[in-house]
């Protein structure tokens, strides 16, 4: 009964001998130059800490976004919209590169706060009235991190560049998959043989086909709503979207808002993308479909319309990632299918538990793919459902 302590010690000196990641608010010059603004304009940053060298991860974090002038108030008094309650130092628990066997424990680490609301897609230079005289600067925020970096510290001459991003945040970094390689370069880094390695965390909003409203599912419709995402976004003006998607569109004749959606976007990414997922992922069910966490959730039965529904969740984002892994034939894919979002997904890139998709944890799966291995990892569903997580105290269920 020695090993649980022989557990909490080796964490203890994992975590302890590691300082946390510090805060780093922009410049007030660069602030303004690229109008690196949270919501309420206060200045945005990131938490950094440098380790190796030669190696860094970028994460941009998650947290749904606002989607009316009232909601972005709200969000506005909070850390997910302003910089000026955010702490000193990061709690290095809460992000997924610090477990002791974690895959990206000795990289430097850059972990980018979401103060904007906007899938890190704004490019507001000026509050605006209907967002509540507020203003959306994701991508603005992004440009001016990326930059400044570059500036002051190692990345400039970094080999290998992880740029990652959970939920809203893996929104995000699809869309900026290709653009973030042109930034570094731009701003003045060499980025060595390895270059850059996208990894979206439960970034897949959509699936092709997706979302079906439960409401309407459970009478029998299986249509997706059609332009989900392009209604999620209209207070987004001028955002950011893929480029080559756009070209593409522009060419065709067709909106660009056609970009809005990531299933879209997947055919035109030449980054090398490592995709993790779930195939269940609980916030497209309970937040998007609409279905209420008492009638879908871990536990739903599979021979009821909820557990029908949830299957169809299931089909359509194992297609769309299917497809992507024909078009990309080099990309890496860990696709557990637990009902969860981010909870698990992290603490599986954290290395704090053993859960396995093909019997490979997320670590070695990820190390084989970087040394060129094909790693494109589907679990396979429990009835058509998702399978029961093996310790439900494992996960903390943000609902
Ligand atoms: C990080 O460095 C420590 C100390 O050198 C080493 O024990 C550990 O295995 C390394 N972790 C990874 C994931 O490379
Ligand atoms: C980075 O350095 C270049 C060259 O000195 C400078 O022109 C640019 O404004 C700097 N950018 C930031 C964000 O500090
Ligand atoms: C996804 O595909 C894998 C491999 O073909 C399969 O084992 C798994 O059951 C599928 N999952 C769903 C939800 O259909």
């Amino acid at each position: 009964m020695t090993r649980p302590w022989a557990l909490i010690l080796h964490y203890l000196a994992a975590g302890l001998a590691r300082p946390a990641p510090r805060k780093v608010l922009l410049p007030p010059l660069t602030v303004e130059h690229f109008s690196a603004k949270c919501l309420d304009s206060t200045s945005a940053g990131f938490f950094l800490r440098e380790q190796d060298p030669s190696k860094w991860i970028i994460m941009i974090d998650g947290g749904g976004l606002c989607i009316d002038a009232l909601d972005c108030r709200k969000r506005a008094e909070t850390d997910h919209g302003s910089s000026s309650q955010w702490p000193a130092t990061w709690d290095p628990e809460a992000v997924p590169f610090s477990g002791g066997e974690a895959s990206f424990a000795n990289y430097s680490q850059v972990f980018v706060p979401y103060c904007s609301g906007d899938l890190w897609l704004g490019r507001d230079r000026e509050r605006r009235l209907v967002i509540g005289e507020l203003q959306m600067s994701g991508h603005l925020i992004l440009d001016a991190v990326v930059e400044h970096l570059v500036n002051t510290t190692t990345l400039r001459t970094a080999s290998s560049v992880v740029f990652a991003g959970s939920s809203a945040g893996g929104i995000g970094v699809f869309h900026h998959a290709d653009w973030i390689t042109t930034k570094l370069q731009a701003a003045g880094a060499t980025l060595g043989a390895d270059g850059v390695v996208v990894l979206p965390m439960a970034g897949l909003f959509f699936p092709m086909e997706w979302p079906v409203l439960w409401e309407e599912f459970r009478w029998g419709l299986e249509v997706p709503v059609d332009g989900f995402m392009a209604s999620w976004c209209h207070l987004l003006e001028e955002s950011f979207l893929h480029e080559g998607c756009v070209s593409a569109a522009t060419a065709a004749g067709k909106p660009k808002r056609e970009c809005q959606d990531v299933s879209k976007i997947l055919p035109y990414i030449k980054a090398q993308v490592f995709m993790l997922q779930n195939q269940f992922d609980q916030y497209q069910v309970n937040h998007l479909g609409f279905c209420p966490v008492e009638l879908c959730n871990s536990r739903t039965p599979p021979k009821t319309r909820a557990g029908e529904y949830l299957a169809l969740l299931g089909q359509r984002s194992n297609e769309t990632m299917k497809d992507a892994l024909r078009q990309h034939p080099h990309w890496g894919l860990w696709a557990p299918s637990w009902f969860d979002h981010t909870n698990q997904l992290q603490r599986d890139v954290a290395a704090r538990g053993d859960l396995q998709v093909s019997g490979r944890s997320f670590a070695e799966a990820f190390r084989s793919w970087q040394r060129g291995e094909v790693v494109q990892l589907l679990a396979g569903a429990c009835d058509a459902g998702p399978c029961p997580l093996p310790s439900v105290e494992a996960v903390v269920m943000v609902v």
